[in-house]
């Protein structure tokens, strides 16, 4: 369906979840990222996908269910920093390209995460 929204232009809610699948396949596997996440990741999953869902446009999911995203605040109990930033942002540029995302708006949606991604940061030491 074409839509205006980014999430009508990914395919909506099928493609997002598969996005989320992929995404989270590649962060359990990722050193730098699998120590921070728990062994289930149903809830983490359920949560992202709620999240990405309204991010992009699409209805508010998160909102709805959890109250504000507050996401920061959310990430201020796991040691973020710039390395977890980038490899958060590789895993997600590689589930994008597994997905199949149209180039645009992909482009677009991957900036507005690097920025979120970059926000999430709460540690300029080695986080290690
Ligand atoms: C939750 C890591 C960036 C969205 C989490 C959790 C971790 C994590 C460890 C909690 C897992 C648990 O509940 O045990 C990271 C790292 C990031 C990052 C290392 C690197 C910068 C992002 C970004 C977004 C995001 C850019 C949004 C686009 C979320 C959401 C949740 C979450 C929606 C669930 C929050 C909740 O309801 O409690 N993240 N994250 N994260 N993350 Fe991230």
């Amino acid at each position: 369906v074409e839509g205006n929204t980014y999430y009508e232009m990914i395919g909506g809610a099928d493609t997002l979840a598969r996005l989320v699948d992929t995404f989270y396949d590649l962060v359990i596997q990722h050193p730098d990222l699998s120590p921070l996440f728990p062994d289930d990741l149903s809830d983490v999953k359920e949560r992202q996908y709620q999240f990405l869902t309204q991010f992009l446009g699409g209805p508010a999911l998160y909102t709805e269910k959890h109250g504000h995203p507050m996401l920061r605040a959310r990430h201020l109990r796991f040691p973020i920093g710039p390395t977890q930033a980038e490899a958060w942002l590789a895993c997600m540029s590689e589930a994008m390209d597994r997905t199949g995302l149209p180039e645009e708006p992909r482009q677009q949606i991957f900036e507005r995460l690097r920025l979120t991604a970059h926000h999430m940061v709460n540690q300029w030491e080695q986080a290690e």
